[in-house]
């Protein structure tokens, strides 16, 4: 396969040209000067453990990849230069942007060799917490660190004295901080190779220090390549104002420990928080994992108390998606399940895992440079639709679809918030119907999170004409 064998040309060359249809008002959009970003991704080393971990990637030699932020409707231009002796293509999460910015290979752009670059320019129509990482040898480049998160600003602050990213990360390392295999084919066939060493922003357990009493905008992200978190809070004063990057409309409820909350690969919570009022005490953010609870991060209340209250705050503003019409709906199927047969994966130059396991409507996604595959749907652009997606397996799959956001309608098993996102947890023998207005046109990524079950067959794409 030549690296510019195009699995498709319709999507290519949008461009620009698609941005009209996203309805950003034109109010937002009055700074014309671009955000701009120069990022070369590269191996790193870094101590996530008492050794210094080689082999990791990031765009600096020693240190994570950083929080990029961003205005909502002001331009960014983000170059991305690719020094890694294997191909790469960068991908913005749940950001609704043209289609030939999306980052993904073959679908959307050639890959980027060693030494060249792509240069991403878009405008982001939504404020909140997105993220981004490789689309091309995902799961090696993932693994090994490169996932970083996007702050989307709103045009006017709603009254937050300070901002905290933790972007969750789990590694797979032996004792000598070497990486253990980034995947096992045991683990893709099921629910993913878990990684053993719990980190945030790279770091175990590391403590955030904030002004007591002061309201803190926390944006949890979980960017890893398997693990579904259950998260709560140590008490606090505190509300959960955006999932996915959008202002909740249906109100999630604080979790607790016998109730966390469940973020899967891909998705993000926006928690607002007073900070508590006395120096020196700290509020936790702890995972439910097997065995025991962990603290992943704390908060420490440092100084005298700026004595501030939630209300102070201004709800977020609700970002420009468009209502699907549910009346006029079109419902389009999908079954998420076993690979049907032994199909073997092309060894595209995006990185094979080596084996098919799983399918989108019995077919598996033979690779990232599958030729011959046609969408998994195709939507007229403007229409409302029903998804109606089905987990035939017994295993958890965070579904993400990309360039669009969606709203969960309903579920079989439980009640589901009515929350714009780009990725929904479709559970063990769950269905799960999401409705959309297909506004964005182009040829758009549909694939689970969990980065071993997307690159064993659990991809494709969905076509908006
Ligand atoms: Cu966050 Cu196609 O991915
Ligand atoms: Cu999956």
């Amino acid at each position: 396969m030549k690296r510019r064998d195009f699995l498709l040309t319709t999507g290519a060359g949008l461009g620009a040209a698609s941005l009209g249809g996203l309805g950003v008002a034109s109010s937002a959009i009055n700074q014309t000067e671009s955000i701009r970003y120069d990022l070369t991704v590269q191996n790193a080393q870094y101590g996530l453990t008492d050794t210094i971990t080689k082999d990791m990637v990031s765009v600096s030699p020693d240190a994570p990849p950083p929080v990029l932020t961003g205005r909502q409707g002001q331009p960014m231009a983000v170059n991305v230069t690719n020094s890694l002796p294997e191909y790469t293509a960068m991908h913005w999460h749940g950001l609704r942007i043209p289609n030939a910015m999306d980052g993904v290979p073959y679908l959307t752009q050639v890959p980027i060799g060693e030494s060249e670059t792509y240069p991403y320019a878009f405008t982001p129509p939504d404020a909140g917490t997105y993220w981004y990482h490789p689309h091309c040898m995902t799961m090696g480049q993932m693994a090994r660190g490169l996932t970083g998160v996007l702050v989307i600003e709103e045009p006017v602050n709603p009254g937050f004295d300070a901002d905290q990213v933790v972007n969750l990360r789990d590694f797979r390392l032996n004792d000598d901080g070497s990486f253990l295999p980034v995947f096992t084919g045991r683990g893709a066939a099921r629910g993913g190779t878990l990684g053993n060493l719990h980190t945030a922003n790279w770091l175990t357990r590391p403590t955030y220090d904030h002004t007591a009493g002061s309201l803190l905008r926390l944006r949890v992200v979980n960017t890893d390549t398997a693990r579904v978190h259950k998260l709560y809070l140590s008490a606090a004063e505190a509300k959960i104002i955006a999932w996915d990057g959008h202002p909740t409309l249906d109100p999630i409820t604080l979790p607790t420990a016998q109730k966390p909350l469940l973020v899967g690969p891909g998705q993000r919570v926006d928690i607002a928080l007073q900070m508590p009022e006395h120096e020196g005490q700290f509020i936790e953010l702890i995972a439910k994992l097997p065995g025991q609870p962990k603290v992943i991060a704390s908060l420490r209340a440092i100084g005298a108390t700026k004595n501030r209250s939630l209300r102070a705050l201004s709800a977020l503003t609700p970002n420009p998606v468009a209502a699907p019409n549910l009346r006029t709906a079109q419902t389009h199927e999908f079954v998420f399940g076993w690979s049907p047969d032994e199909s073997t994966p092309n060894n595209g130059i995006c990185g094979s895992l080596g084996y098919t396991f799983w399918s989108i409507n019995r077919i598996p996604w033979a690779g990232d440079a599958a030729k011959g595959t046609g969408p998994l749907a195709t939507l007229e652009r403007g229409q409302s639709y029903i998804l109606k997606l089905r987990n035939e397996s017994p295993y958890t799959h965070p579904i993400h679809l990309h360039g669009l956001s969606f709203l969960p309608l309903r579920s079989n098993k439980r009640r589901l918030r009515r929350n714009w996102t780009d990725t929904t947890l479709l559970l063990r023998g769950e269905t799960v119907e999401i409705a959309l207005v297909a506004d964005n046109p182009g040829d758009w990524a549909f694939h689970c999170h969990i980065i071993e079950h997307q690159k064993t067959g659990l991809a494709g794409y969905i076509r908006i004409n």
